[in-house]
């Protein structure tokens, strides 16, 4: 192991080249004298946010007769958290998303476009027109490849604002002292040397933790890096116990199916044929919220209605015709032909439940400053936002549309603070030993004699995908506390067969492994603390939603390594009363 380290002073550091990273780092360099650099583990256009597919959320109006308001978008967000999400965060989310996309389009993002010219808005999930009348059209899209435009759009901006990259760095350890940001060190990985950058300000825009699942929509980097880094740190999580699990991923792959072929008018059909939506949702049917549909998925093949007998249903977007889905619904046809032989436009798409989503994250306010505890005392110059984080506009769950939503909005906001943060503040000098803390870490994968990282990986894959999916019970709760517990004590032997320096990606791997155990333990536990069902966290053996105890976010602090301390945080409610939930 090289013990090489350079030093860095930067006055702004962003962690992660995805979306929310990029819009924080042009909205930080377009201010005057803050030197910004983004940090990121992929060359930034490779970044998960590219494969988002079906649309952002945003009440343009410009599709239904009916037009839009950013009160009916907050409405129905509020309604998808199943009422956990705070409601003063949720209407920022809402009133600023109408400028800020015009903003990318005036960037150049290429939107899709309606006859008359107008930006193109298709349906989505829980989406409706006037407090859930019928669905409406409000995701903005760029075909199936919205993401990806997004993306591209906020690279080319961070560029000619001279933003610096630190591209194939990743991140091994945050430097904090007493609630105030020293900066954070990263592994070059190209040369396996260490960079200890010094700021004034560091924002964690890392994504989700999806991998903890054998089947997921997340691409390979998503190993919750953020979330673990913080935690070690003696910093919370909040509301871990809320993952998405998305209704339509391909078939014993994960990949996603976009919503949006159902907001095109594709439906759900089991193995009778039977369009089975309308049973579980009669008034929005396949564009119910995306922990009815997959719940209803689940039990239609736990009933034996499963395509063939199998683990999967049918999407079929075989009625919208060749034309539809080429000019609206390219890559997902793409995909499908690629990897499973099937084109949409002739037969139905076999496709299951996939692990999409974090709900809960690093818990931040709505300029995405990192909270210390449930009280809300902030850890001065530490940021998060995008998916790592929970502000929390989502809940219990996520609507479609309002993560790449999530990304623009609380980047900008959280780019714009930390420089005027930044301006302020002083460098809070660096420890004796910057780096020491992330040499032991690699230093101890290096030397590990015990299992390799893929062994435990497959068995954390395994637990949390039979214990902590859609369905959740006593006592295979437990089952999967004790077995993740176990792999994290295993994984402090782990081993690896690659020790040299350069482009070691064997050591990353085990690295990112040790983050995810971290993410998987911290998810198990707050599952089983919460014994009730709410949005995306369904207990077979509480099927109520409760709020007289449970209204409130969880917040979780880990103590001496393992031992987890729960803490609540009351839900911040101003326009809408919880009530029940239908669809
Ligand atoms: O289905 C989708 O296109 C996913 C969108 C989202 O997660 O927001």
């Amino acid at each position: 192991m090289s013990t090489r380290v350079e030093i860095h002073q930067l006055d702004a550091v962003v962690v992660g080249g995805g979306g929310s990273g990029l819009a924080a780092a042009v909205y930080l360099a377009r201010q005057p004298n803050i030197r910004t650099g983004v940090i990121s583990k992929l060359y930034p256009t490779r970044s998960h946010t590219g494969t988002a597919q079906g649309g952002v959320g945003a009440a343009l109006g410009n599709c239904d007769p009916e037009g839009d308001s950013w009160e009916w978008h907050m409405f129905d967000t509020v309604k998808g958290s199943d009422y956990l999400a705070d409601q003063d965060a949720v209407e920022v989310l809402c009133k600023e998303a109408i400028d800020l996309i015009y903003e990318l389009e005036h960037m150049g993002l290429p939107f899709s476009r309606t006859p008359e010219g107008r930006i193109a808005q298709r349906r989505f999930g829980g989406h409706t027109v006037n407090f859930g009348e019928k669905p409406s059209r409000r995701a903005c899209y760029a075909a199936d490849r919205t993401g990806h435009m997004i993306l591209q759009t906020l690279y080319q901006q961070c560029i000619k604002h001279s933003v610096e990259f630190y591209d194939e760095y990743q991140v091994i350890d945050l430097l904090v002292e007493g609630n105030r940001c020293q900066g954070v060190v990263a592994i070059e990985i190209d040369t396996g040397v260490l960079h200890v950058f010094h700021a004034k300000a560091v924002l964690f825009a890392t994504g989700g933790w999806g991998r903890m699942f054998e089947i997921t929509s997340n691409a390979v980097t998503l190993t919750g890096d953020a979330a673990a880094l913080v935690w070690r740190r003696g910093l919370p999580l909040e509301d871990m116990e809320f993952f998405q699990i998305h209704p339509t991923g391909i078939y014993k792959l994960g990949i996603l199916i976009t919503e949006g072929v159902r907001g095109e008018g594709g439906v759900l059909r089991n193995s009778e044929g039977e369009r089975f939506m309308e049973r579980y949702a009669p008034t929005m049917k396949d564009l119910a919220s995306r922990d009815v549909i997959s719940r209803a998925i689940y039990l239609e093949i736990k009933e034996g209605r499963g395509i063939g007998g199998k683990g999967c249903v049918n999407l079929d977007a075989t009625h919208l015709g060749r034309e539809v889905i080429e000019e609206k619904l390219p890559d997902i046809a793409d995909f499908c032909r690629t990897y499973i032989g099937v084109d949409p436009a002739v037969d139905p798409m076999p496709v299951q439940p996939t692990a999409h989503y974090a709900m809960g994250g690093l818990p931040t306010d709505v300029d995405g400053c990192l909270l210390a505890d449930a009280e809300g005392t902030l850890v001065d110059g530490v940021y998060s936002s995008g998916e790592c984080a929970c502000v929390s506009v989502h809940g219990a769950n996520r609507l479609g549309t309002n993560s790449l939503l999530d990304l623009i909005v609380f980047g900008r906001r959280a780019g714009l603070h930390m420089g005027a943060y930044a301006a302020a503040a002083d460098y809070v000098p660096l420890p004796d030993d910057p780096a020491g803390r992330a040499i032991e870490q690699l230093e101890r994968i290096r030397k590990g004699k015990g299992d390799r990282a893929a062994i435990l990986r497959d068995e954390m894959q395994a637990v949390m995908t039979e214990h902590v999916s859609v369905f959740r019970e006593e006592p295979g709760l437990s089952e999967a506390v004790a077995k993740v517990q176990e792999l994290r004590e295993r994984f402090r032997d782990v081993k690896i067969d690659d020790t040299s320096e350069r482009f070691n990606l064997d050591i990353l791997e085990a690295f990112e492994l040790g983050c995810l155990l971290d993410c998987a333990y911290s998810t198990a536990t707050a599952a089983q603390n919460r014994t009730e069902s709410r949005g995306a966290h369904y207990r077979e053996d509480y099927p109520k939603r409760n709020d007289e105890q449970w209204l409130k976010h969880t917040f979780q602090h880990l103590r001496n390594g393992d031992k987890v301390e729960f803490s609540y945080k009351p839900v911040t409610i101003t326009r809408y009363q919880p009530k029940e939930r239908v669809y």
